[in-house]
């Protein structure tokens, strides 16, 4: 199985990629990793201890990180996750507390101990990694992959130009992208493709407690029939876990991603050359959309009979 190390800000959708993690038999989740984002840290930290518990993988540490970004005030997506980062879902109290320590420091240990084994995802703004590569530049060259759900190379939903995970930390960003390693960028042109529309939330229903409780209320609470192209809501940071467990759903191109960081209209924005003369990116383009939802619910259904 593939050793999987998940910084995030649960989160609807981080929570239904934890759920992916955790569920899926050719996935090894070795730790969950959080940083203020989608909500603030101590909420986003509270729902991945409740899901570790909820789910059933008390043994994995839950290590709390960055409750800021690097230079700038935090900004969060309250208005698309709810006020407490889970949508209209409300799981038992977790009893177990988060890892002592920082999520930094964790992230460095663990990649560390294990070089060239860890695949090392990102589905939050990236200011954890961005203070990890810097403490530790090696850091780049000891994981086995480093994937993130961020960026785009059309438009963004933060701002028309940027997405949220990377107008949230865009300084944050610009150091992940700089540091020696090729970066995954699963933006919302992929993943848009990954829509949870009215057939895969039936098929998910049938899925009893697990989806009512936690799948299905993720997975629709904000969709918006009215959105022009919206078929369902996106599972965004879904598509980044997928990506290691399945390369095979995507297909890629190599490029030259840069961040902006200054612009006026545009700060937060992923510059994407698909003709680069010194590619840093890895940008997959098209999903297997079918092929997609096949993996995901059968790893749902793995859990939802466990
Ligand atoms: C990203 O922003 C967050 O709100 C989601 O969790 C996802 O990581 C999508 O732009
Ligand atoms: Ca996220």
């Amino acid at each position: 199985a593939r050793q999987l190390l998940l910084d995030c800000d649960p989160g609807l959708d981080d929570a239904l990629a934890i759920l992916l993690a955790h569920g899926d038999p050719n996935l090894d989740l070795v730790g969950v990793t959080t940083v203020g984002g989608n909500v603030d840290l101590a909420t986003v930290t509270k729902n991945a201890l409740e899901l570790r518990e909820y789910l059933g993988f008390p043994a994995v540490p839950v290590v709390a990180g960055a409750a800021q970004p690097l230079t700038r005030a935090a900004r969060d997506a309250a208005h698309v996750h709810g006020a407490g980062g889970l949508g209209s879902v409300i799981l038992p109290p977790a009893t177990l507390p988060a890892h002592d320590g920082h999520a930094v420091d964790f992230i460095i240990e663990t990649v560390r101990a294990r070089p060239g084994t860890i695949h090392l995802v990102a589905t939050g703004p990236l200011t954890n990694i961005a203070l990890a590569v810097e403490r530790e530049p090696a850091l780049a060259r000891w994981v086995a992959s480093f994937t993130i759900m961020g960026g785009s190379y059309s438009r963004g939903n933060a701002t028309p130009a940027a997405e949220f995970n990377i107008w949230a930390d865009p300084e944050a960003a610009r150091i992940v992208f700089d540091a020696d390693w090729d970066v995954t960028m699963v933006g919302l042109d992929l993943t848009l493709q990954a829509q949870a529309n009215k057939g895969v939330i039936e098929r998910f229903t049938a899925l009893g407690a697990l989806a009512d409780e936690l799948i299905v209320p993720l997975s629709t609470f904000y969709f918006n029939p009215n959105v022009p192209d919206w078929d369902g809501q996106a599972v965004h940071d879904v598509c980044a876990v997928a990506y290691v467990a399945r390369p095979d759903l995507f297909e890629s191109r190599p490029a030259r991603v840069d961040i902006e960081t200054q612009g006026e209209f545009t700060t937060g924005m992923t510059v994407v050359d698909f003709d680069p003369a010194l590619p840093n990116a890895t940008v997959p383009t098209r999903l297997d959309v079918p092929g997609f939802w096949a993996y995901v619910e059968s790893v749902y259904a793995r859990v939802a009979a466990a």
